[in-house]
């Protein structure tokens, strides 16, 4: 029974907030008049101390203890005597205990992962500020579509990462309510003022509904769930660089530092961040999926169930803290060949929605227009040339629209500078673009 029980191996992390919220009940337990002055006194002080000797790791669980909030009990008991400490928990549970702590320690994770994540995105923007020439072969499909700025491309990858931010600073709302006072799901009857201990711990809020209060855990649902979707934008951006990398690409290069080697061919040079970036956002799937699983079905309120919700909450938490800066590490030392993208970038005819744009700024229906650069992509294909090689010759022969200015459209520099409306790709645009991620970036 103990062995399946026991959690102070992973709710120990929350100590601190535990500590901290008797603090606050004390002072809840005082002003109902039911501590005197003296023994709130006391009781803050005890609580002090414990505080400051679990913060420098002085104190930890027993073995014997069951869980955090039963060994800091017991710590205090030990302190100051079962006459004062065994006050303490009247008027709560260690439902409204752990719903409330939870929360507290995932608004401050959440912070720091918002750092973390940010440090990605300057990486991503350093990289296009330093690369705004390079151009780059744009894919759909797999298959070369048009040619973009790499910086473009780049820039395509960070602003996933500033809406999974602001998402996490949304989820802040919901999560800055506390379930204190709630007991253990039908509030208490003792005079306690939720409202004062909520703002005490920094919550916006008390809870609505104690039963709510003590059963809920969409909150913590939905912050696994946005760790997995920066899982899954760190994924993405991973199978880019995974290909970029390769030796037949070969549009980058992965820094020494972080890259591996092979134990046995000694030419390789492996994309093991971007790999474990992929992994881990499987994880996070996995987490939130099982927590998902965990809440279907429980009735209400509390159900020992919920203990359930702590370890994947923590493991997405702390596979991000590790993963973030490794990937801001990777992406900020990649070394760009501008010139192997440059030569890349017009091959598989990436040009042709360009010739039929020319012919539709002629006058051409787009139709036509598209059949006539459809009929020349095939002409090219016969004579294993490129669209830019066509004689004037061969493009009357193809279509008698086609006259040799067409030529000067297909370069990729002209096809992407003329993709210039907001959002595209030509240079301005782009540079734009760099100053309106920052500034997001910087409100963030
Ligand atoms: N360790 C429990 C959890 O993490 C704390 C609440 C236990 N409450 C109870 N009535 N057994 O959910």
């Amino acid at each position: 029974m103990f062995a399946l029980s026991v959690s102070t191996h992973f709710d120990w992390r929350l100590a601190l907030d535990d500590l901290d919220g008797s603090i606050a009940h004390a002072a809840a337990l005082h002003r109902a008049g039911l501590l005197t002055d003296e023994d709130h006194e006391a009781m803050v002080a005890a609580l002090q101390q414990l505080r400051a000797d679990v913060a420098r790791g002085a104190v930890t669980a027993d073995p014997g203890d069951e869980d955090v909030h039963g060994a800091l009990e017991r710590l205090l008991i030990e302190r100051i005597g079962p006459q004062l400490g065994g006050r303490l928990r009247a008027g709560r549970s260690r439902n409204d205990q752990i719903a409330t702590l939870i929360r507290r320690w995932l608004r401050r994770e959440i912070r720091l992962l918002t750092l973390d994540v940010l440090g990605v995105v300057e990486a991503l923007r350093d990289q296009a500020n330093a690369h705004l020439g390079a151009i780059m072969p744009g894919r759909t499909h797999m298959q070369t579509a048009q040619p973009v700025l790499l910086s473009h491309q780049l820039l395509a990858h960070a602003w996933p990462l500033l809406r999974d931010i602001a998402r996490l600073q949304d989820l802040d709302k919901r999560a800055a309510v506390s379930p204190y006072g709630s007991a253990a799901l039908a509030g208490t009857s003792l005079g306690l003022d939720p409202e004062l201990v909520a703002t005490d711990l920094g919550f916006d809020s008390s809870v609505p509904n104690s039963i709510d209060g003590t059963a809920a855990r969409d909150v913590i649902v939905e912050a696994s769930y946005v760790l997995a979707q920066v899982g899954v934008d760190l994924s993405r951006l991973s199978e880019d660089v995974i290909i970029w990398v390769t030796p037949e690409f070969g549009f980058a290069k992965l820094d020494d530092a972080w890259s591996t080697g092979s134990s046995i061919m000694p030419q390789k040079k492996n994309p093991d961040v971007a790999e474990l970036a992929r992994g881990k956002a499987g994880r996070l799937i996995g987490n939130v999926s099982g927590l998902l699983a965990t809440c279907k079905g429980l009735p209400l309120a509390y159900n020992r169930d919920l203990q359930e919700d702590k370890e994947p909450l923590f493991d997405s938490v702390d596979q991000l803290h590790v993963l973030l800066p490794a990937v801001a590490g990777m992406v900020g030392t990649l070394r760009f060949d501008a010139d192997r993208m440059a030569q890349a970038a017009p091959r598989g005819f990436s040009l042709a929605t360009d010739m039929a744009d020319w012919l539709v700024r002629r006058g051409v229906p787009f139709a036509r227009a598209h059949d006539i650069a459809g009929a020349a992509v095939q002409f090219c294909e016969g004579a294993g040339i490129g669209l830019a090689d066509l004689t004037p010759e061969q493009l009357s022969e193809i279509a008698p629209e086609l006259t040799p200015q067409v030529l000067d459209v297909l370069t990729i520099e002209g096809s992407v500078a003329s993709r210039n409306g907001r959002g595209g790709t030509a240079p301005d645009r782009v540079r734009e673009q760099i100053a309106e991620l920052g500034a997001t970036a910087a409100a963030a």
